[in-house]
């Protein structure tokens, strides 16, 4: 695969271990699963959130930031990467996280003690705050500005139009990985804040023209995830004229997974997290990746047919967030 995947593709920066290899999973199912290994993108880098770090990062080097400041939930992934990603690049970095209350922050475990290792800033707000996220956001970068400093700020999840193209070149990577695999193939990826879709959706409309992309939601509902996807994907379609058109029919979401709700797990999501782990000797997370796989589970075995000879589901990480449930080592136990 040469390095550049498009003509248009905007300038990138190098921290994943790419490309990412594959897996067919042991775990029982009426139709071959393949995990394509995105949690394998590197180690403190791990996951979906390195493929759009690769890119954001790179405009926040050419506009010479010294710090970078992000939102996410109290575990996010997405903080820790860009934290990570910020310091490997010599930059300094502020999450704004939300959680329960802000007087009293969570533990320092998984993600958070990533975070404080690598030493970013964090600004706890509240639940009802973080509907003011992108107002937050903008006050913190004005606070650096102030205090003489060039601050970048990336987008919940990295989920903007520059991001998807993260997953734009993953489907061009992955265009190669199924042309070895029993067709017809659905892709099947976690969908938290939409970048991660957006960008596969854009590359099949590219690459893959007759592929399959659909998304278990792990939060909100297919209503919400057809706006989003659909706007980051005419935003990189009006801002780098890619000449495709992605409509509401390219949008699939399989929606009815997100269970208890975002970050709350029943305890047959958790029982999959530890039979996938026990038969294949690979880590789902409880957030992302092991909902959305156990919402797989339930849809194949309702209807084994009805994505093909092969599903390739995308493993995007989670691993250090999956450190931080207490329910997770409880039913690791049994
Ligand atoms: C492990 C993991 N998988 C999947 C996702 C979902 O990706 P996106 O936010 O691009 O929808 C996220 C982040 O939200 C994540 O951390």
């Amino acid at each position: 695969m040469s390095d550049r995947i498009h003509d248009r593709e905007p300038p990138r920066v190098r921290l994943a271990n790419l490309p990412t290899r594959g897996h067919f999973l042991r775990y029982p199912l009426p139709v071959k699963v393949w995990l394509k290994r995105d949690d394998h993108t590197g180690s403190e880098l791990m996951g979906n959130k390195v493929r759009k770090l690769e890119y954001l990062m790179a405009e926040a080097q050419a506009q010479q930031a010294t710090h970078v400041i992000t939102c996410g939930g109290e575990q996010s992934n997405h903080a820790r990467a860009t934290a990570f990603a910020a310091a490997q690049l010599g930059m300094a970095s502020v999450l704004i996280l939300r959680c329960d209350d802000p007087a009293h922050p969570p533990a320092t475990t998984g993600n958070i003690l990533l975070d404080r290792l690598v030493g970013a800033e964090i600004v706890w707000i509240t639940r009802a705050a973080w509907r003011d996220r992108n107002r937050l956001l903008a006050e913190q970068a004005e606070r650096l500005r102030a205090a003489g400093h060039r601050p970048y700020v990336v987008p919940e999840g990295g989920s903007n139009a520059l991001g998807s193209w993260g997953y734009i070149r993953a489907m061009r990577e992955l265009v190669d990985d199924l042309a070895a695999l029993p067709a017809p193939v659905t892709v099947v990826y976690a969908c938290g804040s939409g970048g991660t879709g957006a960008g596969l959706i854009l590359g099949a409309k590219l690459f893959a023209p007759h592929l399959r992309v659909a998304a278990v939601n792990v939060c909100d509902d297919r209503a919400y995830f057809l706006d989003v996807i659909g706007r980051i994907c005419r935003d990189a379609e009006d801002r780098w004229q890619l000449g495709t058109k992605v409509t509401a029919s390219d949008i699939d979401i399989l929606d009815g997974h997100v269970g208890a709700g975002y970050a709350k797990s029943r305890p047959d999501e958790l029982a999959t997290i530890r039979d996938v782990c026990r038969s294949d000797g690979i880590v789902l997370d409880p957030v992302y990746t092991g909902k959305a796989f156990h919402g797989l589970v339930a849809e194949l075995r309702a209807d084994p047919k009805r994505f093909g000879a092969t599903v390739a589901f995308l493993h995007t990480g989670g691993m250090f967030g999956a450190f931080a449930s207490a329910e997770l080592a409880a039913i690791s136990a049994r």
